[in-house]
């Protein structure tokens, strides 16, 4: 069992070369601000994967190993389990990371010059995926819609040419927290099976899937669009074991699963390293009831930013269905973008993701990290308000 006193608990991470709270300087030129930014948490990681890590540590003997069958079957079971997806392992491959997965499927199923979708504002290495391999970016803004954010089918027809080779979904979309319907995944496929678009799913977030809602896969569609997909998991944020360097893709058309291998070969990244192997095999063998606690607590951190959203004047937002990162609309403050910098890392002192890092149309939006303990939440609200307190903000109150 793991209840919310296990996640209340404040973990010191400082001094761990930990990317979140060791690297503040850098990235914010401050020592001291309450880090609520890189998708990391701040829980200590399930007993169930620390004691098998322990385990394996205590052989004493680390040389190069590869990932067993096992591996790849507690993956099958895990989905199985938790998504109802059925996969067979034979369509699984070893990635050491879901970033460097992004980047192999570009340079494996496009060539230079070739056109890649993505729908904005989302995670900033799908840019870098895209352009650091000399593809084009093609953007299919996402639309926002009474109180959702969706897909614009009729621009994403209009953008498809004879160049336009890939799409790249976030599935739940990074920063704007939505889990796609299984509807909206039918319209999507539609429109890919038309025009032949290989679409690589990246489904990291899949497992947190808030409010017991499905996390439907979008391979599991149709035939049609399964021969097209590449669906990309991993334990690293479900779990928060992203220092493992640990993840999974998987295809069920063997052409595009020997062309990923293809590129992984060349690179000699597919060896993989073996505590990854042991902590992402526990996580889905053994993880459940850590995960599930984890769900709670998290969606218990959204209902403080609900309270919080509600009687603030100056911010809004959506509520997340999937991740825990919340993205906060703060125009009906009237700041700008280096005004809203100002008044919440230099002034409140909380580090959050700008929103301009996840795409141009973002100046007012920062993403802030809710995998942390309550308090933490709470601390950032109050050190947040007060320094919007005291900063004669144009309220747009109509
Ligand atoms: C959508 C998405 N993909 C990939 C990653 C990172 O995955 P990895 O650490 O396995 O490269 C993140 C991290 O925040 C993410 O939000």
């Amino acid at each position: 069992m793991y209840s919310s006193s296990f996640f209340d608990e404040i973990v010191d991470r400082r001094g761990t070369s930990c990317v979140k709270h060791d690297l503040s300087n850098e990235v914010f030129g401050l020592p001291d601000v309450l880090p609520m930014w890189v998708a990391d948490m701040d829980f200590r990681v399930a007993r169930e994967i620390s004691t098998a890590v322990k385990a394996r540590a205590e052989h004493d003997i680390y040389g190069y190993a590869f990932q067993p069958q096992s591996f790849y079957q507690s993956a099958v079971d895990w989905v199985q389990r938790r998504h109802h997806w059925t996969i067979q392992p034979e369509w699984l491959s070893f990635s050491p990371g879901i970033v460097p997965a992004l980047n192999i499927c570009v340079q494996a199923y496009t060539d230079p010059a070739d056109k890649v979708i993505i729908q904005t504002p989302v995670y900033p290495p799908f840019y870098s995926a895209i352009k650091d391999h000399g593809r084009e970016i093609v953007d299919n803004p996402l639309v926002k819609r009474d109180s959702s954010y969706e897909i614009d089918f009729d621009h994403l027809e209009k953008i498809i040419d004879r160049q336009t080779k890939m799409l790249i979904l976030c599935h739940p979309h990074n920063p704007v927290g939505r889990v796609w319907t299984r509807q909206e995944l039918e319209q999507l496929a539609a429109i890919c099976v038309r025009h032949r678009l290989i679409v690589v799913c990246d489904m990291v977030h899949s497992d947190l899937a808030l409010d017991h809602q499905p996390c439907p896969s979008l391979a599991g569609i149709s035939p049609e669009i399964d021969a097209l997909t590449v669906s990309l998991i991993a334990p690293s944020k479900t779990f928060n074991v992203a220092g493992l360097g640990t993840s999974l893709i998987f295809t069920s058309n063997p052409v595009l699963k020997a062309k990923f291998k293809k590129v992984c070969d060349s690179l000699h990244v597919g060896s993989g390293n073996i505590f990854g192997t042991v902590a992402l095999e526990a996580a889905y063998r053994h993880g459940d009831a850590w995960l599930n606690g984890l769900l709670e607590y998290i969606n218990a951190n959204f209902d403080i930013l609900d309270e919080w959203t509600a009687r603030a004047p100056y911010v809004q937002y959506i509520r997340s269905q999937g991740t825990y990162l919340a993205w906060l609309d703060f125009s009906p403050s009237g700041l700008s973008g280096n005004e809203l910098y100002d008044t919440i890392i230099r002034k409140a002192r909380v580090g959050l993701n700008k929103g301009l890092e996840f795409g141009t149309g973002s100046a007012s939006f920062m993403r802030m990290n809710l995998g942390c303990p309550a308090s933490i939440v709470r601390q950032a609200i109050r050190r947040i308000d007060e320094s919007f307190s005291s900063f004669k903000f144009r309220v747009d109150v109509s």
